[in-house]
């Protein structure tokens, strides 16, 4: 059957290509998209996406994704990454494997980036190869997801 990942972003990467292009890079969210279309077409994967910039819309879709048979996740939680109890439980409470990736390296910004309160209930975490991370983190669950067949 062919494997399906959904990919998350939270807020303000709706912005991506015009925010903060130093530290986030030129690429929109349409060309990182279009990217792991491509990406997952020729690993014969299928692939979802998902923004928003409200916290609960990211809960309800994580929790979504359980009925819907996703077998993976790729979410870049933005500022939530910091600050949400909430969508951490609620990628325990699905156990997808899930793999965290951000575009900066959130280890080499301010103190208050360099933790993740959802990293822990993540397969692993890809940070500061910017916008070609979405690509590694698909690569890697995929390897991850083919590896662990139940
Ligand atoms: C980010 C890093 C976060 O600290 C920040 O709030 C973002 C983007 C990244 O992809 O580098 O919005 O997740």
């Amino acid at each position: 059957m062919t494997m399906n990942i959904l990919i998350i972003n939270g807020p303000n990467l709706q912005l991506l290509g015009q925010r903060e292009p130093d530290v986030y890079g030129a690429a929109t969210l349409k060309d990182v998209e279009s990217q792991l279309a491509s990406v997952a077409s020729s690993l014969n994967v299928k692939t979802g996406f998902f923004q928003s910039n409200s916290e609960g819309g990211i809960v309800d879709r994580i929790a979504a994704a359980k009925s819907e048979g996703v077998d993976g996740i790729i979410i870049n939680p933005a500022a939530y990454t910091h600050t949400s109890v909430a969508i951490r439980d609620a990628l325990a409470a699905v156990s997808i494997p899930s793999v965290e990736i951000h575009i900066s390296n959130v280890h080499a910004r301010e103190e208050f980036r360099q933790k993740s309160l959802t990293a822990p209930v993540c397969v692993g975490q890809i940070s500061g190869f910017g916008t070609d991370g979405y690509e590694w983190a698909l690569r890697a669950l995929v390897n991850y997801l083919n590896k662990n067949k139940k």
